[in-house]
């Protein structure tokens, strides 16, 4: 049987990626966080003290970027920037605007599509983002749009980062998910938007087994849950 793909495409906050990775242990698929490739990308600009809205920049160090990505048993992805571990501190609340910014350079994004690509070429994948239904994988064989509104996606980052201990004023939370909205669906290259043939989940009143719940039947209607191979 052929590889599937299952795009999950929205804005921040919106549960893609606990959704994706609970759907992609049930249905024995890869997971796959491109968002993570993206604040790997951020966190090398950050620390080389580089502007992220500079392109030129920015252009001028992917070559001494090198990205891996491991996949533990658990399913877990592990982000390494020159062989190095960064997957907890690309997590760290300040990373997520940098990696806005860097990801809205349209030759930042060339840089990585055939990585994304192939990994989906080579397993089952469940890949979340902003634009895999749309420029990544377009023929994905499933397409979700996975959004909230904005006060509930807030509530919930805020509550997240209360969680990791690093907890941040509602407001500041708030305003920073608004400017990452705006930033990723008005830039030039590839911006966040629903595809054509997307199935749309709003989970702004769905707790998070609700949601789960709407998922699964929406794969098992459309997709049948297949066996990966
Ligand atoms: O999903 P995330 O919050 O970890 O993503 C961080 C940023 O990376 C997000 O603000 C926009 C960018 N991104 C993107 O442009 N395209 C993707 N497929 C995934 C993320």
């Amino acid at each position: 049987m052929k590889h599937y793909a299952i795009a999950i495409d929205g804005p921040a906050g919106a549960g893609k990626s606990t959704l994706a990775k609970k759907l992609a242990e049930r249905l024995g698929a890869l997971y796959v966080d491109t968002g993570a490739i993206y604040r790997t990308i951020g966190l090398y600009v950050k620390r080389k003290n580089v502007e992220p809205k500079d392109e030129q920049a920015v252009v001028s160090l992917l070559p001494q970027i090198e990205i891996g990505m491991t996949f533990g048993e658990d399913g877990l992805q592990h982000m390494l920037l020159n062989g190095e571990d960064v997957t907890t501190e690309i997590r760290l609340p300040e990373m997520s605007l940098y990696a806005s910014d860097v990801s809205a350079h349209a030759s930042v994004r060339t840089y990585l599509l055939e990585m994304q690509r192939k990994l989906a070429r080579e397993n089952c994948v469940i890949m979340d983002g902003r634009d895999i239904g749309t420029v990544v994988l377009p023929d994905a064989e499933l397409k979700i749009f996975l959004t909230a509104a904005v006060e509930e996606r807030a509530r919930r980052r805020e509550r997240e980062l209360i969680r990791r201990g690093t907890p941040e004023p509602f407001e500041k939370v708030l305003a920073e998910m608004q400017q990452r909205d705006y930033n990723d669906s008005h830039r030039a290259a590839a911006p966040l938007r629903q595809a054509e043939d997307a199935v749309l989940v709003d989970t702004t009143e769905l707790d998070f087994a609700q949601s789960e719940d709407a998922l699964l039947r929406i794969v098992e209607e459309r997709l049948g849950v297949k066996p990966c191979r």
